[in-house]
């Protein structure tokens, strides 16, 4: 069976819409209606007339797709692809510390659960976030979470005092300072460029910071230089499709790493065939609690309607 062929007709006959984050595999970037980023695919999620969504993505990504339309049919290829930073933010734990701080706004990065964003003012995602914190005044205290790193890169931007949760990436983790620093001087007139989850000495060697889409953006408008990129690796396979003579190197990471450069094994566990697989069966489904939905929902919109 010739399973892209197959997809399109399924997608056709069904009225479904395949969206993708970059750091999806190749074949599946290639066959998406829209590649994007977090930002970029809530937007989408927001306007589609689809019927059926496919969320090549990972869980709380389809989960915003979900609470965005309550009335469609959201699926994901393989359940279990969650995210680390998602995950190292509870619930329960994180109810406590915003009710120990009931005078902070609470804003938090859209990598985090339905019921995370069921406890937020508003949401933000790497594209937007300076925008939405500057958006507060000033001298309203604000709970950041669940990424320290981001977190910090927005304080070291802002000046704000943010709270910031103590959660992080594992893949923005992963770069090795001391491999970068010696591919660099393999690499010297190659710029550095990083995506905010990572660490701050990481992005302190950066001459581009932004989110995924924003460093597409940034190596479009410097298509004759050279790049060092420090996000998941799955991003060069558009940044190379789009721009074949701009020559980039991922980031390496550190030696105890399953892959040399940085990838997300959560991402990576869409395939192609499950891609097939679950437009068919229209399973696996992901569903979000009414009641939860109904709260995560208003943070959601606040940060759309900012970022128009
Ligand atoms: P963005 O694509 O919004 O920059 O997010 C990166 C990421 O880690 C998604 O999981
Ligand atoms: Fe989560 Fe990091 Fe994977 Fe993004 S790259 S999905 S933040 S674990």
């Amino acid at each position: 069976m010739d399973l892209v062929k197959e997809i399109q007709r399924l997608k056709k006959e069904k009225n479904a819409v395949i969206l993708a984050h970059y750091y999806q595999v190749p074949e599946i970037q290639d066959i998406a209606d829209y590649v994007g980023d977090s930002l970029g695919l809530s937007q989408k999620a927001a306007e589609t007339d689809a019927d059926i969504i496919v969320f090549a993505g990972v869980h709380f990504m389809a989960e915003t797709a979900k609470i965005l339309n309550p009335s469609k049919t959201v699926v994901l290829p393989d359940l279990d692809a969650g995210c680390s930073l998602a995950d190292s933010c509870p619930p329960d734990e994180f109810e406590k510390f915003t009710k120990a701080h009931p005078d902070h706004i609470v804003i938090t990065y859209v990598n985090c659960s339905a019921e995370i964003k069921a406890l937020t003012d508003i949401v933000c995602t790497s594209s937007n976030a300076l925008k939405i914190v500057n958006s507060i005044p000033k001298d309203q205290p604000i709970i950041f979470a669940p990424d320290r790193n981001l977190g910090q890169y927005i304080i070291n931007e802002t000046g704000r005092d943010m709270l910031l949760w103590d959660g992080s990436c594992i893949v923005h983790e992963a770069f090795s300072m001391e491999k970068l620093l010696d591919l660099h001087k393999k690499y010297p007139d190659y710029k550095i460029i990083a995506h905010p989850e990572s660490e701050t000495h990481i992005l302190n060697t950066a001459t581009y910071i932004g989110s995924t889409s924003g460093m597409i953006n940034y190596v479009r408008e410097h298509q004759d230089e050279k790049f060092i990129v420090a996000t998941e690796a799955g991003i060069l396979h558009k940044m190379q499709q789009e721009m074949p003579n701009t020559e980039l190197v991922p980031a390496p990471a550190k030696e105890d790493n399953t892959c040399a450069c940085s990838e997300c094994h959560f991402m990576k566990m869409n395939t192609l065939q499950k891609l097939h697989d679950c437009l068919l069966n229209e399973s696996p489904q992901v569903d979000v609690d009414e009641a939860i939905r109904e709260r995560a929902l208003l943070p959601i919109q606040r940060m759309l309607d900012l970022s128009k």
